[in-house]
């Protein structure tokens, strides 16, 4: 277990969406091709990062199972002997290395995330819990716990990759240089992934605000378990604007440029190969049209994909990669814990 890790987390408080699909899970399934054999590939569950917005606690468990099943449709090879899955409340080390790393990150830091001030804007001190103030420092744990280099994730976690940075930094300057292993920059993790933009996709109604599992914008987001036929639609009535003619251009024509971006996504090609065939072009309802039908054919098939994912065979590969990563998180543990003098 020497290779470089790539690692990404996919919370399962919710149903999973075109954003988590297309900022997560799809660069996360290109790794994996495209590294077989150089890399490690953790894709886990971050359920103890689930209770941050309000959820149905008898549902968790259930749609954490089914949350692991969506990574197999979506085309993760369980085959793959350098990939491992697991649920991040299965592995303790998590927890307690967030408890250390607490003392080594600030107040100022955490009141800084945007992610924070969003979620906590308008609440009562009172109803903001400590969970979604820390939140980024139990996200900094999964990263360091494993050495990984590479987190693919879209662009509003940014900040929280920059503070596992910061954090890493921070520990190996007072602790020793070679204590964790920090987090490639931004920049070279767009490259790794090989796009030129963090992947931020936006909300269909209301195209300045990002897709997300919220439930007061369910016209905006396509959930991976819609219709197909429904989401289609919901793409046909996806807000534009009034300039009349298609430029990608997400300042000025948000709404254009981020159907855009989803068709670019979803067929694989370069966002300039997406733009150079539709710039100029008038007709907001042809592009809509063809956005729409790249998306029904992904749903129609990703959810057969679904439907014939072998349970057994994924609990397997489940708890066998949590025995080995209980193992390998330990062993950072209790370096951290010797470096900081809990252990001799
Ligand atoms: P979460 O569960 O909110 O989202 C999972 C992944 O989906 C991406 N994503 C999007 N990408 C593009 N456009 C969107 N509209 C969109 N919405 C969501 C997110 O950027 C993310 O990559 N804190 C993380 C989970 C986490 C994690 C980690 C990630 C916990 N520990 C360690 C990486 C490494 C989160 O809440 O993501």
């Amino acid at each position: 277990m020497n290779k470089p890790v790539i690692l990404t987390g996919i919370r399962a408080n919710g149903e999973l969406h075109l954003g988590n699909f297309l900022g997560a899970i799809l660069p996360m399934i290109e790794l994996q091709k495209k590294y077989a054999g150089e890399y490690q590939l953790n894709m886990f569950v971050p359920d103890l990062h689930s209770f941050t917005t309000p959820i149905e606690h008898d549902k968790l468990y259930l749609q954490i199972v089914q949350n692991l099943r969506k990574y197999v449709a979506a085309g993760l090879n369980l085959d793959d002997e350098d990939t491992y899955i697991y649920r991040q409340s299965y592995v303790a080390a998590h927890s307690e290395l967030t408890v250390i790393l607490n003392n080594f990150v600030y107040y100022g830091e955490l009141q800084r995330m945007t992610q924070f001030k969003e979620k906590s804007d308008g609440e009562k001190d009172t109803s903001i819990s400590a969970g979604l103030y820390d939140y980024p420092v139990l996200m900094a744990a999964d990263i360091l716990l494993y050495g990984a280099e590479w987190v693919p994730v879209g662009e509003d976690q940014r900040q929280h990759i920059e503070l596992t940075r910061d954090v890493a930094m921070r520990i190996n300057n007072k602790f020793g240089e070679n204590l964790l292993v920090v987090p490639a920059e931004w920049k070279k993790q767009l490259e790794f992934i090989g796009r030129d933009n963090g992947i931020r996709i936006r909300s269909l109604r209301n195209p300045t605000k990002k897709m997300s599992k919220s439930v007061e914008d369910p016209a905006g987001t396509i959930l991976l378990s819609d219709e197909p036929a429904a989401a289609a639609k919901k793409i046909m009535s996806a807000t534009t604007d009034s300039v009349g003619v298609i430029h990608y251009d997400m300042e000025n024509q948000p709404g254009i440029s981020n159907l855009l971006r989803i068709l670019a996504l979803l067929i694989g090609e370069p966002i300039e190969v997406v733009t150079k065939t539709w710039e100029g072009k008038t007709r907001y309802g042809d592009l809509k049209t063809a956005v729409a039908n790249e998306v029904k054919v992904f749903l129609t098939s990703f959810q057969k994909k679904l439907d014939n994912v072998e349970e057994a065979e994924l609990m397997r590969k489940l708890e066998a990669s949590e025995f080995l990563m209980r193992d390998v998180a330990l062993q950072r543990l209790y370096k951290v814990q010797q470096a900081i003098g809990l252990r001799p």
